[in-house]
């Protein structure tokens, strides 16, 4: 009898260190300890010993493998479960650092940048922003400017013309100049404008030279606007945009929509001037185009390109780079 205990014993401790699930264990529990288990037959076969010193020898061996094969189950299987519960939290495991590595985000183009920024200046010197279309009539674009069919400034805009209505008619606008009509003939004075947009100029691209480029238009409407105003707005312009170190100056010019003209340059704190843009007084004509009585009203006007303002701004050399969409260089910006 005390053999055939130790042999259950041996053979269930065996099997729960072999046993590789929980479920194997609860196997060797069921057939060592369950209703039809080796040891618990066992039990019910010491009846049958003859002797009460033999039954008290194999009772107390059946207690010690009872309890022996009840804690060795318990570890194996608390063991087993530890092991099952790690598998399990791997293959749920979610990785939330995948959570946090957000698609890269982007930001405003260098260009879209430079107009932000000019718009801002402006505001703060007390402009409104407008814009006009991008596809003029030859009306608004050459001739309400002060530049009729045969002017010879007509041809300093190499134009795309668009095939709609009769032939010439319809143009890309070659500056945002029209805008300032547009604003005239909808907008009482005094006026304080800026009109930034797209321009479009039939010409060879080159590092310094677009097809398709940005302007920023000025309109300042008003009673008794003399040079000095024009003067004094580019100066504060160029003092709030590019800083206090920077200067400005007008050299004479010509416009066919102002009178007088000025090209406006700006003094770097090297001491390097930069041509800047064109600017003047508007011309009588194009006031009395926008419906204006030049006895009653004065203005000046300017206009400068915003490409290059983002060209000069960040030192780069071909302006075709910046609409070359590649965003290693875009990212630098
Ligand atoms: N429209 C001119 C151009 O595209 C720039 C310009 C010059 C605008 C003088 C103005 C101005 O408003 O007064 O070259």
């Amino acid at each position: 009898m005390i053999d055939q205990i130790k042999a259950a014993r041996e053979s269930a401790l065996k099997r729960l260190a072999a046993a590789a699930t929980s479920d194997d264990v609860r196997a060797v529990e069921i057939d060592v300890l369950g209703k039809k288990g080796t040891l618990t037959d066992l039990k019910t076969a010491l009846g049958k010993l003859s002797t009460i010193e033999e039954k008290k020898q194999a009772g107390s061996a059946l207690n010690e493998a009872s309890a022996t094969v009840a804690d060795a189950l318990a570890a194996r299987l608390a063991e087993l479960r530890r092991a099952e519960r790690a598998v399990q939290l791997e293959i749920e495991r979610v990785d939330l650092t995948e959570i946090m590595r957000r698609p890269k985000r982007g930001h405003a183009h260098v260009v879209t940048q430079a107009w932000q920024r000019l718009e801002d200046v402006f505001v703060g010197l007390g402009f409104q922003v407008a814009e006009g279309p991008e596809v003029e009539t030859d009306w608004y674009n050459f001739e309400a400017l002060n530049m009729p069919a045969n002017h010879p400034a007509r041809s300093m805009h190499d134009t795309f013309y668009v095939d709609h209505g009769s032939p010439g008619s319809t143009v890309l606008r070659t500056h945002t100049s029209p805008v300032q009509m547009r604003v005239m003939q909808t907008v009482a004075p005094p006026i304080y404008m800026i009109m930034p947009g797209r321009v479009f100029r039939n010409e060879t691209t080159d590092a310094t030279h677009l097809a398709v480029f940005h302007q920023i238009e000025g309109l300042v409407i008003d009673r008794g606007i003399t040079l000095p105003d024009l003067a004094g707005t580019i100066e504060a312009f160029t003092k709030s945009f590019f800083g206090a170190d920077f200067t400005s100056r007008l050299r004479p010019s010509y416009f066919p929509f102002t009178e007088p003209s000025a090209e406006f340059d700006i003094r770097t704190p090297s001491g390097e001037w930069l041509e800047l843009g064109g600017s003047g007084m508007v011309h009588p004509n194009v006031l009395r185009a926008g419906g204006l009585d030049p006895e009653e009203w004065s203005g000046f006007a300017f206009g400068f390109g915003i490409d290059r303002m983002a060209k000069e701004r960040h030192a780069i050399n071909d302006l075709r780079e910046m609409y070359s969409n590649d965003v290693r260089f875009l990212e630098q910006f």
